[in-house]
């Protein structure tokens, strides 16, 4: 005797319905969508704007990309929109192969050696990560610290470091446009 006879709906599946396989990531390739396609209307939306976004990428020369620290970490737009990204051109594709990118990253505290919050940056190299290794990007960092300085009264004693790494950040990112303009 069959001691498994199959299994049965106990209610019918209703029109519309799909079954939670269609649904799924596709478990072989994190971050991709399933390879029979997203299932809802929001699903389509976001893959076919992963799918725009990765063509800006792949279709551009070089690329400026400005990128703040929020609460230590890297900001929620910047990785959504890595994750649409690779979600779409798949983890090992590299969009921006050898083109010169120039990575702004911009703090309103001080990060430096010595200072109570080294180590506390926790976007930029994430950020490093994915333009230069995932991506491929020929990169440059430009950063500059100490944003809130100007605004802020408790920083009112770095307002003048705050003022020379403005300078420096200027002069760092003409070179670097110049250079990128070059390319
Ligand atoms: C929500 C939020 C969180 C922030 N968190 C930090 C932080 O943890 N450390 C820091 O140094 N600056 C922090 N800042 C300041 C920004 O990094 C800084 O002002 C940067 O220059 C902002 O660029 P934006 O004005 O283009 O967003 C934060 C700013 C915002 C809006």
């Amino acid at each position: 005797m069959d001691r498994h006879p199959p299994r049965r709906h106990r209610h019918p599946p209703q029109p519309g319905h799909r079954p939670a396989a269609r649904r799924r990531l596709d478990a072989r390739h994190p971050g991709r969508l399933h390879p029979r396609g997203p299932a809802h209307p929001e699903q389509r939306e976001a893959a076919a704007l992963g799918a725009s976004l990765a063509e800006e990428l792949r279709a551009a020369d070089a690329a400026i990309i400005a990128v703040p620290l929020y609460n230590w970490g890297v900001s929620q737009h910047f990785k959504t929109w890595v994750d649409l990204v690779i979600a779409a051109a798949g983890p090992t594709t590299e969009l921006l192969k050898d083109k010169p990118v120039l990575l702004v990253a911009s703090f309103g505290g001080g990060f430096a050696a010595g200072t109570p919050r080294e180590g506390w940056d926790h976007s930029t190299p994430y950020v490093e990560r994915i333009l230069r290794d995932v991506w491929g990007a020929d990169l440059t960092t430009v950063r500059r610290e100490l944003t809130m300085a100007a605004a802020n009264p408790a920083m009112e004693s770095l307002r003048d470091l705050a003022a020379e790494y403005h300078a420096q950040a200027l002069d760092a990112a003409a070179t670097a446009g110049k250079n990128l303009a070059r390319a």
